[in-house]
């Protein structure tokens, strides 16, 4: 008997995330019989490789099973509900319902199973690409020692804050290159590090790094978690790294974390023992589905401590695959 297909929507089919979530539903083979691509007034009715961009709104999603939201929070707010009024399982990689206590906040390889329920949720929220990868890279820790304090420094590209934000480095870096100056420029992004991501609130944390830290308590379900991020804007078009400093509550050797994390799902474990291996950096898993860990080492300078150096594309798994992993989970309820 044929399969069924199912109809598919991306609002946001032309924003970094959304052209990489229409790539990966061919490669993966999603049974998408129908590709609806939905976009704002600015560019409705362009065409696409595979679909002319339709105008995001009430009746957009008539017919509709899974809508991808890779749009900012506020056009979020807007339609997610229309969706999923028109019968779509809506998977939002936005941050607007990250934090609603009834819409699950999902990493596959950390909470799938918050989806293994017997009526899937028709709103799901995928986290901030930082939250993705650690979550990935602590959940196998806090199964074998128990997490007490986690530290994290983030090295964050420009594509992180969108497409534009990667043609300002772009447009900024040749000028510089050029001889001509920054002077229009209200911070120097390239050839520069920027320690804010997001907006620096009254207590000196940027908006982001609370989020990071809540997004991370909340997929890991450790509500209680000591957590701390710092997150650096780099000039990296693609791709982030970050340095993770852990405090397990149990022992846990180097040799034993190692086990630990090469047999835990959607991630690579890079041994930097034998010379002339190449650590993982940023530009080097740019293209990449996997969490990358390089570096992994005792912390002898806390009980039962732990570092690593953690690095990731954040626009593929960050944000796409998780997205399209999220809905791989709940094609397997609705099949
Ligand atoms: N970039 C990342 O690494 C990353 C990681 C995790 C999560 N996210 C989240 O994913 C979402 C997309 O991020 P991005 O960086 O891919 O975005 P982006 O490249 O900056 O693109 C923004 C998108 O928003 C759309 N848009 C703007 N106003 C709209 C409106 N009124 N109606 C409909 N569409 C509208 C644009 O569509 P038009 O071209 O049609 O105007 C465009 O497709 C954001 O919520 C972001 O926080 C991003």
């Amino acid at each position: 008997m044929a399969e069924r297909a199912f109809a598919v929507a991306i609002v946001g089919a032309t924003s970094l995330v959304g052209e990489e979530i229409i790539r990966l539903l061919g490669e993966r083979q999603f049974p998408a019989g129908e590709v609806r691509a939905l976009g704002s007034p600015k560019t409705a009715g362009r065409q696409l490789e595979q679909a002319t961009i339709g105008l995001v709104g009430p009746d957009a999603f008539r017919g509709v099973d899974f809508a991808f939201f890779a749009v900012g929070p506020m056009v979020a707010s807007a339609h997610a509900h229309d969706a999923v009024r028109a019968g779509a399982m809506v998977i939002d990689c936005s941050s607007r319902y990250r934090r609603d206590d009834g819409v699950p906040l999902i990493v596959p390889e950390a909470n799938a199973r918050l989806l293994d329920v017997a009526a899937p949720p028709t709103l799901v929220a995928s986290p901030s690409s930082t939250a993705v990868g650690l979550s990935v890279v602590l959940a196998p820790l806090a199964e074998a020692a128990g997490l007490r304090r986690v530290l994290v420094s983030t090295y964050q590209s420009a594509a992180g804050a969108g497409r534009r934000a990667v043609e300002h480095l772009s447009k900024e870096s040749i000028a510089l290159l050029s001889g001509r100056g920054d002077d229009d420029v209200a911070m120097r992004r390239a050839f520069n590090c920027v320690p804010q991501v997001g907006t620096v609130e009254i207590d000196g944390v940027t908006s982001h790094e609370r989020a990071v830290a809540d997004e991370v308590r909340r997929v890991l379900a450790l509500p209680e978690l000591a957590m701390h991020v710092t997150a650096v804007r780099v000039p990296m078009f693609f791709g982030m790294g970050a340095t993770v400093l852990v405090e397990l509550e149990r022992p846990l050797d180097r040799a034993t974390a190692t086990t630990v994390l090469r047999s835990a799902r959607g991630l690579i474990v890079h041994d930097d023992t034998d010379e002339g291996v190449a650590l993982p950096t940023p530009a080097d898993v740019v293209g990449s589905q996997a969490t990358h860990v390089a570096r992994l080492h005792e912390d002898r300078s806390v009980a039962h401590g732990l570092a690593l150096w953690m690095a990731l594309d954040s626009i593929e798994k960050g944000a796409a695959l998780n997205a399209v992993q999220i809905a791989e989970v709940l094609l397997r309820r609705v099949r």
